[in-house]
Parts: C-alpha cells; sequence; structure tokens
C-alpha cells in the first residue's frame, strides 16, 4: 500500500504513475466540446458521472447498464484512464480528482464545460475512511482517529480537502464552471438534473427525465454492476470495495466525537475563511 508525493499531494502508487499525472498536466488536449466531472474523492463523483452519462443517452438504461463508469467517463490520470480515452473519439467525458494545479493547462484556454461537485468535508472523511481502509491504495489507517488526523493535514489521496476546494472555486462566476453539492443534489435531484441539463445545452422530455433520476438512484446505482464497483477485484481490493456504502448526509454525526468535530470546525473556518455565507450548504 504505497504512495508517492507529487507537486505536494500523495498519489496512491498502484494505478498512478507520476509521468502520466505529470504528461495529462504539460500534453493533455482538453477539446472545448468536452465534458469534464470534477470532485475531490468521495463527494459524489460517481453519481454525478451516472446522471450525465444518463442524459447523454436521454434516459436509456443500456449504456449505464453494458458499460463500466471508468470506461464511459475515464480518469484521465490514472493508467487506465489514460488507456480508455485513447480509443475514444471526442466528444470525451472525462471524470477527474485532480487538484486546480495539476489539471491540464490547456483546459485553462478552452470553452470545455467542467462539473464540480463539494460534499460536507465531515461526511467526505468519513466516506474516504471507510473506503480507502479496505483497499491497497494507500497506507491503512489504524483508526478513525488516525485517518482523521491524516485527513486535516492533507495527508490521504489528492491531499487536502480545503486547498482541491479552494483551487477548484476560484473559477466560480466563469461560463463554463457549474457548481453543485452533493447535499443539493441529495435534497432535489431533479431540479439537480434539470440544472446540469441547462448547463450543457441538453433538452429532456419529462419521462426521459424520470429515466434519468431513476437510473441514477442510490438503489439503481446499488444493484447495478457497472456502477458500484464490485467488478474491481483486483490487486487494488482483494477483498472487494463498497462504493455505494450509505448515501445520505450528515453521517459523520455518527462516527466523530464531539472533540473532533469541535477541532474540525475550527480548521473549516480557518482555512475557508472569506467565503460567501451559503456557499457552503452544510456549514
Ligand atoms: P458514502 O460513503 O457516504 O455512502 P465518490 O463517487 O466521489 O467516490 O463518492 C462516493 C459517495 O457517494 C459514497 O458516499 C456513495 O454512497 C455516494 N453515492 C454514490 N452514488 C450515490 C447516489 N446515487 N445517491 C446518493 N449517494 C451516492
Amino acid at each position: 500500500s504505497g504512495y508517492y508525493w507529487f507537486e505536494g499531494i500523495p498519489f496512491p502508487s498502484r494505478g498512478f504513475q507520476k509521468e502520466i499525472i505529470e504528461e495529462v498536466r504539460d500534453k493533455f488536449v482538453i477539446g472545448d466540446e468536452d465534458i469534464i466531472i470534477l470532485a475531490y474523492p468521495k463527494s459524489g463523483t460517481n453519481w454525478l458521472i451516472q446522471i450525465v452519462c444518463l442524459i447523454q443517452t436521454k434516459g436509456n438504461p443500456e449504456w449505464v447498464q453494458s458499460v463500466p463508469t471508468w470506461k464511459r467517463s475515464p480518469w484521465i490520470e490514472s493508467n487506465g484512464g489514460f488507456q480508455n480515452l485513447t480509443n475514444k473519439e471526442r466528444p470525451y467525458q472525462i471524470s477527474s480528482h485532480l487538484p486546480f494545479h495539476l489539471f491540464p493547462r490547456s483546459f485553462f484556454s478552452s470553452k470545455a464545460k467542467i462539473i464540480y461537485v463539494i460534499r460536507n468535508p465531515r461526511d467526505v472523511l468519513v466516506s474516504g475512511y471507510f473506503f480507502w481502509y479496505k483497499t491497497n491504495l494507500f497506507k491503512n489507517p489504524d483508526s478513525l482517529a488516525t485517518y482523521f488526523d491524516w485527513f486535516l493535514k492533507g495527508n490521504v489521496p489528492y491531499g487536502s480537502w480545503f486547498e482541491h476546494t479552494r483551487g477548484w472555486l476560484s473559477m466560480r462566476g466563469s461560463e463554463n464552471f457549474l457548481l453543485l453539492s452533493y447535499e443539493g443534489m441529495k435534497k432535489d435531484p431533479r431540479r439537480t438534473i434539470e440544472k446540469i441539463c441547462d448547463f450543457l445545452g441538453k433538452k429532456l422530455e419529462p419521462d426521459e427525465l424520470d429515466m434519468v433520476l431513476k437510473y441514477s438512484s442510490f438503489q439503481a446505482m446499488k444493484e447495478n454492476k457497472m456502477s458500484n464497483f464490485s467488478l474491481i477485484t483486483d490487486d487494488i481490493a482483494p477483498n472487494g470495495l463498497l462504493l455505494m456504502r450509505k448515501g445520505t448526509t450528515g453521517d459523520w454525526k455518527n462516527h466523530l466525537t464531539v472533540a473532533q468535530a469541535e477541532a474540525f470546525n475550527k480548521v473549516f473556518q480557518e482555512k475557508m475563511a472569506g467565503f460567501p455565507p451559503g456557499l457552503f450548504p452544510w456549514e
């Protein structure tokens, strides 16, 4: 379970190669028509991918039921993701967890649309703990308390949540940047799908929208082999991976102690000072 640091970010050694991450940043050409789904890990990335895929097929579930998530919407920075893209035609639908400063430079002079989803970092922390500790992708925390410390220090895959979020939120107000929250998606998934359609310039009939809703629900994704990660049984996760764990907001309250919650608040206020109140729907 090794990892290495690149440009201040810890990356898992398995599946992620420094040379590829560097090449993606310096040489990968993003096209104007490409769609990018970006999130700090455990924020609802796969949910958003499912929704966007279903919008592309006007709610027809055939694609999301026959092709796994990582082939429908490859992670550019992963070894496999890079390969998954090489045979595809433009425009690409791309997923990534990269921080702002490691994202392909070509993007910043393109018109490509990017959807960034944020989630209460306390829930991200808990979700990440239960996800990573089962994998060979990172060092294994002996307890949630250990992982809690690592998370606050940014010593977790893809680095600090605070830096990641600050970096990407600097795009707020750009025409090609749509900001969503996991909490907003939970509260009103239909409205979320409409927002995404507007942003992407897609129009769905009401019954098509119903289908998008249906096949992107927690239950549907949990039962779908192509979206629940159960197909990942290689050396990354010999005991299997559980992506569709709980799918709720506020689960952190069941896991963090009062002292941890207070320590977290303090760090949050410090690191996220300066953002308008209301930007973070969970605060
Ligand atoms: P939990 O571990 O809290 O259950 P990511 O895709 O960025 O890795 O995020 C994974 C988190 O999103 C998991 O959170 C997972 O359950 C949740 N998730 C995935 N699909 C979802 C859906 N359709 N509805 C609600 N939550 C979903």
